[in-house]
């Protein structure tokens, strides 16, 4: 496995496999991995000949006051497990190779409407934060196609919509979210969690199951099923900070006739912020 942190070294490694006709995958990833990340990487060589992960802790989509500081980094363990899971390459730039201008002073990408809820409320600018740098990164590397875990439902459909709506030639594809036995969903962040904490975080997808359940029993009550669900969180000792039924096409609110839903929950326990969501068609 190759390790490039430039520029033009990267470009002429991508040059090479051009010329061998070769296609690139891209997973971009922040590094910290675990089997989450890693099963986006199997589903990445399924779709191409060659297999880029980069890691890069972006500075532009943490909010102030939040984690940019402590985001575990974890080089030389991931290194190892990357090169173990048959990567061709990893990127691992420097801010300066990703923001030549610096952060204050970059191009911004942003994908309106998408981002301006949900996820976007409680963390403003982070959308265009990672817009911003996922734009980069796909210049930076042209891949044929990227993945992105369903985890991040929104983050996922916001960059399906940049790659859209900017004709960029590049396949967004999506892996399913990877969980511990006991159903939470896999994070760099479960780590935060202290012992007791990490015993109630299971709530938040049980609680999300069981709207699944009613919903695919056809109940249309979506603002109760919200409400009955904070109201669980609550009891288990988080903060809820949402809980929405929506569409899974765009976000938008579904009516009774909608078959493909989302319920999406972000909630703090303690002093982590955990996300989750399931998918539901009726
Ligand atoms: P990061 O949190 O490192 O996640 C990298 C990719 O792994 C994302 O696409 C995320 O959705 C996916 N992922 C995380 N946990 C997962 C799980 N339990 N199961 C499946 N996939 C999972 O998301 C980011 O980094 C950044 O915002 C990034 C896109 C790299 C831009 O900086």
């Amino acid at each position: 496995m190759k390790v490039i942190s430039e520029r033009d070294s990267l470009r002429e490694q991508l040059r090479e496999w051009r010329r061998a006709d070769d296609h690139v995958a891209l997973v971009p990833t922040m590094g910290n991995l675990h089997e989450g990340h890693m099963s986006l990487l199997r589903l990445a060589r399924e779709h191409a000949d060659r297999l880029v992960v980069s890691i890069f802790v972006n500075p532009t989509q943490f909010a102030a006051g939040e984690d940019y500081e402590t985001y575990p980094r974890t080089l030389e363990r991931d290194q190892r497990r990357l090169k173990r899971a048959n990567a061709d390459l990893l990127f691992v730039p420097d801010i300066e190779t990703i923001y030549p201008f610096g952060t204050d002073a970059a191009t911004s990408v942003t994908v309106p409407v998408l981002t301006e809820e949900l996820c976007g409320l409680a963390r403003p600018g982070h959308f265009d934060g990672v817009t911003s740098v996922v734009s980069r990164l796909f210049s930076l590397v042209q891949p044929d196609v990227a993945v992105f875990g369903q985890k991040d439902f929104q983050q996922q459909l916001v960059i399906r919509r940049l790659a859209a709506d900017l004709h960029l030639p590049i396949r967004i594809v999506s892996g399913p979210t990877q969980r511990d036995k006991d159903g939470l969903a896999l994070s760099s962040r479960n780590q935060y969690l202290t012992a007791a904490e990490r015993q109630a975080a299971p709530t938040l997808y049980a609680t999300l199951c069981d709207i699944a359940r009613a919903l695919q029993a056809g109940d249309d009550q979506f603002a109760e099923l919200e409400r009955a669900a904070t109201a669980a969180l609550t009891a288990a000792g988080f903060e809820a900070e949402y809980v929405s039924i929506r569409r899974a096409e765009n976000l938008a609110m579904p009516d009774r006739d909608t078959d493909e839903l989302v319920v999406l929950a972000a909630a703090r326990l303690g002093k982590t912020r955990l996300i989750d969501n399931v998918i539901v068609s009726t």
